[in-house]
């Protein structure tokens, strides 16, 4: 059985010290449970540290929501991936929607992925449609998209890519994406990959689906919309949801 990613986006969320204890408690113990499954949970940057663990193998990693592209400096409000890496922290979401909304260009996606690879975290690239239209445009959009967000990429740290796919539409909506069109677009997507760096390359990368993902519709997606893993939102702070997807993704 293929292991699989479960990476929780815990977002703005929650808003005190003792429900994330509590949150992060629960979510270390069902992992510790699982056998096929490696979870990742993505706090706010004020609880980082207190969930990074010194073990070489701990039961959750821990990811960020965002890091700078510089390493120190004049850069007020910034945090940078040399820090995170100290920290303990293993992956970092880059270019969420969320944060393109407040204005984040694919050219400032570039510089940060290149910078959290250069530290030796694995960036968990979010890339995705507004909408879709009938004319099949927004395919276009989602390449220039990959190609731009990736443009800095070293070559011999390809390997440390995540994708998430999180096509805008879908995320905090009622239903997630149909999995055979996640299917669909995931092939689309190594496409492009393999045209940036390989074939090779573009199979081993991991590629995640994000949107809407909660206990019920989970399996199916990983299943049938071929996907390495899942970037969970909403699901990823609500404790009997959360433990549930956990248990039910780790058997298919
Ligand atoms: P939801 O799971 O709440 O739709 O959010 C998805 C997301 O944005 C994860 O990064």
């Amino acid at each position: 059985m293929k292991r699989k990613i479960i990476v929780g986006n815990w977002k703005m969320n929650p808003t005190t010290l003792s429900e994330a204890v509590n949150l992060f408690k629960k979510v270390k113990n069902t992992a510790q449970r699982l056998a096929h499954t490696h979870v990742i949970v993505c706090p706010p940057f004020p609880y980082i540290t207190k969930f990074t663990s010194s073990t070489a193998k701990p039961s959750v990693g821990i990811g960020a929501q965002n890091a700078f592209f510089e390493e120190r400096g004049a850069f007020t409000g910034e945090v940078s991936p040399v820090m995170l890496r100290d920290l303990g922290v293993s992956h970092v979401i880059i270019g969420h929607s969320e944060r393109r909304a407040e204005g984040e260009s694919d050219e400032i996606v570039a510089k940060k992925v290149q910078a959290v690879l250069e530290s030796g975290i694995h960036p968990i690239v979010c890339v995705g449609e507004k909408d879709r239209d009938a004319h099949g445009l927004y395919l276009d959009i989602l390449r220039i998209q990959i190609k731009n967000s990736l443009a800095m990429i070293p070559k011999r740290l390809a390997n440390q890519l995540v994708i998430a796919y999180e096509p805008v539409w879908a995320i905090g909506s009622k239903e997630p994406m149909e999995p055979a069109v996640i299917e669909e677009t995931v092939i689309f997507i190594r496409k492009i990959l393999a045209d940036i760096f390989g074939q090779e390359n573009a199979l081993r990368t991991v590629i995640l689906y994000g949107g809407s993902i909660n206990f019920r519709n989970a399996p199916d997606i990983i299943i049938r919309g071929k996907v390495d893993g899942l970037l969970v939102g909403g699901e990823s702070v609500n404790i009997p949801g959360f433990t549930e997807l956990l248990k039910a993704v780790d058997v298919v």
